[in-house]
C-alpha cells in the first residue's frame, strides 16, 4: 500500500508517495529525477548507488524508502555550485579516473563522506574506502590518483 514520506534531499524537504517495496535509489531516480546516482549491480556489489544518508555513505539500493521519514540524503548533484565543479570532481577528472564515468557519482559521495569526517585520512584509509567501489573501466590507480589530489585541492581551500 502506497504511503507518504517526508525527507529532505539536497537541502530541500520533499514529500513523494512510495510503495512499500521501493528503494531510495528508485524514489532519486524516478520520482525526483536525480538519475546522477547510478545503478550498477542487484547484488549490492558495485557501490555506484552511494550517497550520503544523514552523513553517511550507504548504498541507496539497499535502503528501504519508508524508513527515510525525516532522514537528509545528499546525492551527486548537490556536489557542484552552479557551473563550478567540487573539488572532488575536478580532482577526479584531473587524474584521467573517469571514463565511461557510471561509478563516479558513488565514488564521489564516498570520498566526499570520508574527507567531510577526515580531510587528512590516511592513503590506507582512502584505499579502504574506495574498496566499496567497482570500476569496470579505468585502472584503480587513477582513481587513488584522484582521490588524492581531490584531498590536496579541499585541504587547499580550508
Ligand atoms: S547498485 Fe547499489 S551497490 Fe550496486
Ligand atoms: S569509469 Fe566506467 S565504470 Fe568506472
Amino acid at each position: 500500500m502506497a504511503e507518504k514520506i517526508t525527507f529532505t534531499v539536497n537541502r530541500v524537504p520533499r514529500t513523494v508517495e512510495i510503495e512499500g517495496w521501493e528503494k531510495l535509489i528508485d524514489v532519486l531516480r524516478d520520482q525526483l529525477g536525480l538519475t546522477g546516482t547510478k545503478q550498477g549491480c542487484d547484488d549490492y556489489s558495485c557501490g555506484a548507488c552511494t550517497v550520503l544518508l544523514n552523513g553517511k555513505a550507504e548504498n541507496s539500493c539497499k535502503v528501504f524508502a519508508k524508513k527515510l521519514n525525516g532522514a537528509e540524503v545528499l546525492t551527486i548533484e548537490a556536489l557542484a555550485q552552479g557551473t563550478k565543479l567540487h573539488p572532488i570532481q575536478e580532482g577526479l577528472i584531473e587524474a584521467g579516473a573517469v571514463q565511461c564515468g557510471f561509478c563516479i557519482p558513488g565514488i564521489a559521495m564516498r570520498l566526499y563522506s570520508l574527507f567531510e569526517r577526515k580531510l587528512d585520512a590516511s592513503e590506507t584509509e582512502i584505499i579502504d574506502a574506495l574498496e566499496e567501489h567497482l570500476c569496470r573501466c579505468t585502472g584503480y590507480e587513477s582513481i587513488l590518483e584522484g582521490a588524492k589530489l581531490a584531498q590536496k585541492k579541499m585541504k587547499a581551500q580550508n
